[in-house]
């Protein structure tokens, strides 16, 4: 068991901004607009996990619900991040949660079925690669596909009964979302912390911000911090 009660996000100044990282155990939503680097700070997240304390690592899973798998392994590839090494050592385990929901054929050991899609499945898929490599780190990319054509009582109950079964797992979790997508309201109330990626356009110019909306337990910063995706992914200019 670990004794620190923060996960590193594997990206020094948003552990700093977050007096040590995400709150252990907990849900952080990352929201933002297409491409403003949900994936790639998920991607941080997992990592980190796994390779800055080698002695101890703390296995991930992550759900891809938007891409396919291999096309997130080619991007995570172009910032020096090898996923199929680390699913090999038995440290990441990837759902396909993807392949399934347009009638292909998953080719993971772990994928929901062609024409079984729905958050128990994806669920039981989760709790099944926990119990396989003790997992405590999740990413589930977007969790807005998940609640594809819920709404009302029926989408805040399904996010509400997803948040439980994860704390029940004690899994560290980070749920991204698209920003412009209708009810994204209940993820944010049930998520212990929600962080907003954006973009600010001036002039001729577009610059990417990052600002952290609420993180429970925690005395954060309000600041609008500026970032720049680059070949080492996300880096905030504080
Ligand atoms: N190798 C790279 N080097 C620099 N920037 C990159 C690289 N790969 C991607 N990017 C930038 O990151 C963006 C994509 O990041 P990411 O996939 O994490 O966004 P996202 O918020 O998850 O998008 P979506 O909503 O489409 O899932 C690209 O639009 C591009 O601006
Ligand atoms: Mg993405």
């Amino acid at each position: 068991m670990k004794q620190t009660d923060r996960c590193s996000t594997g990206i020094k100044e948003l552990n700093e901004m977050l007096l040590g990282g995400f709150p252990r155990g907990r849900t952080t939503l990352v929201e933002g607009l297409p491409g403003t680097g949900k994936t790639i700070l998920s991607l941080h997240f997992l990592i980190a996990g796994i390779l800055e304390n080698p002695k101890d690592p703390e296995p991930a899973i992550l759900v891809c619900l938007d891409e396919s798998p291999s096309d997130v392994m080619r991007e995570a590839s172009a910032f020096g991040w090898n996923l199929q090494r680390l699913m090999d050592l038995k440290q990441l385990k990837i759902i396909d949660a993807f392949s399934g929901r347009l009638g292909l054929k998953p080719n993971l050991e772990l994928a929901v079925p062609i024409g079984k899609f729905s958050i128990e499945e994806v669920t039981r898929l989760i709790t099944e690669a926990k119990e396989e490599i003790n997992a405590q780190r999740l990413v589930i990319d977007p969790v807005s596909a998940l609640l594809d054509g819920m709404e009302g009582a029926e989408r805040r109950n399904g996010v509400l009964s997803l948040t439980a079964v994860l704390t029940r797992l004690s899994l560290t979790t980070i749920l991204t979302s698209e920003l412009d997508q209708a009810g994204v309201g209940v993820e944010r109330y049930a998520s212990h912390g929600v962080i907003r990626l954006g973009y600010d356009e001036k002039d001729m110019t577009v610059s990417r911000k990052l600002r952290i909306v609420k993180m429970r337990e925690t005395m954060h910063s309000m600041d609008v911090i500026p970032y720049e995706i680059t070949v080492k992914g996300i880096e905030l200019k504080v």
